[in-house]
């Protein structure tokens, strides 16, 4: 995938591996479309950098997916990569009674929003230079962690999908990239730390960002980084060890 020169959609740019996308996609000379809930974090982006492009958006909801894809249709028409970044990660205890909000919301906003954007922006996308989608899954694609069953199932989702994706968008000359990222120091799941605990020990979120953008400059179609590679080649033979 060329780095430069595009417009590229980054959903969830508010923290962590979105907000680095951005700010790397800006400095390589790209304009740059990103999406959150978090209105304030948002701004305070946009402040630093003024070419951005911001929409507060929840991707777990479809009214408000369609309303950003559409205005991302006729604010930014050059768009020609979508990153489905936004996710959130869910700890879910199945032996005792289930709040299925919770499973419909992590559900929605991992898989179902992935998939409806990469609908509602392939016609946006399609034919034009550089046209790629790129899909963030993660090594628990491939080896999950018992206690975030759901969040696992949504990655291991959409790993199954990029595959087919990929297949589907080729006539619309879309390149589909799929990246699987290993525990990583953003904010996800944090609400869960102990309190004052700023790290749970993952791969810094720029070492990170820059390994993935060297994948995707590769042109690899399904890249795991770091320890994603392992838990990718080894898949549920690890789970005995993850788990233990
Ligand atoms: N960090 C890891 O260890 C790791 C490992 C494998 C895969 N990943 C994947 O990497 C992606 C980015 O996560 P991260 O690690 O950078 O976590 P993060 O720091 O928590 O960032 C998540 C981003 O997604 C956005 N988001 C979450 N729910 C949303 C919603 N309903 N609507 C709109 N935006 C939403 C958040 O923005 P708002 O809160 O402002 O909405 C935030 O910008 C996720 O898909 C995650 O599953 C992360």
């Amino acid at each position: 995938m060329k780095l430069t020169g595009n417009t590229i959609v980054v959903t969830g740019g508010s923290s962590g591996i979105g907000k680095e996308l951005v700010e790397r996609f800006l400095a390589l000379g790209n304009k740059v479309v990103t999406c959150g809930r978090r209105k304030e974090r948002l701004a305070q982006l946009r402040a630093r950098f003024p070419d951005l492009s911001v929409f507060t958006c929840d991707v777990s909801d479809e009214a408000q997916r369609k309303a950003f894809a559409e205005w991302v249709g006729v604010s930014h028409p050059a768009a020609n990569v979508l990153v489905n970044n936004a996710g959130v990660q869910l700890v879910m205890d199945f032996t005792r009674p289930l709040d299925l909000g919770r499973v419909r919301s992590e559900v929605e906003t991992n898989f179902i929003a992935p998939l409806h954007f990469a609908s509602l922006f392939a016609s946006i996308l399609a034919k034009k230079e550089g046209a790629a989608i790129v899909n963030i899954s993660s090594g628990l694609a491939f080896s999950p962690l018992a206690f975030m069953p759901v969040y696992c199932a949504t990655k291991a989702a959409i790993h199954s999908f990029t595959l087919s994706l990929r297949r589907q968008m080729r006539d619309l000359g879309i390149m589909v990239y799929e990246i699987a990222p290993p525990a990583v120091d953003s904010e996800l799941g944090r609400e869960r730390w102990p309190k004052g605990q700023s790290s749970h020990g993952g791969m810094p979120v720029p070492e990170f960002v820059a390994a993935m953008l060297k994948a995707l400059e590769a042109d690899l179609p399904e890249a795991a980084i770091g320890q994603a590679e392992g838990m990718r080649a080894k898949r549920e033979g690890l789970f005995e060890a993850m788990n233990h």
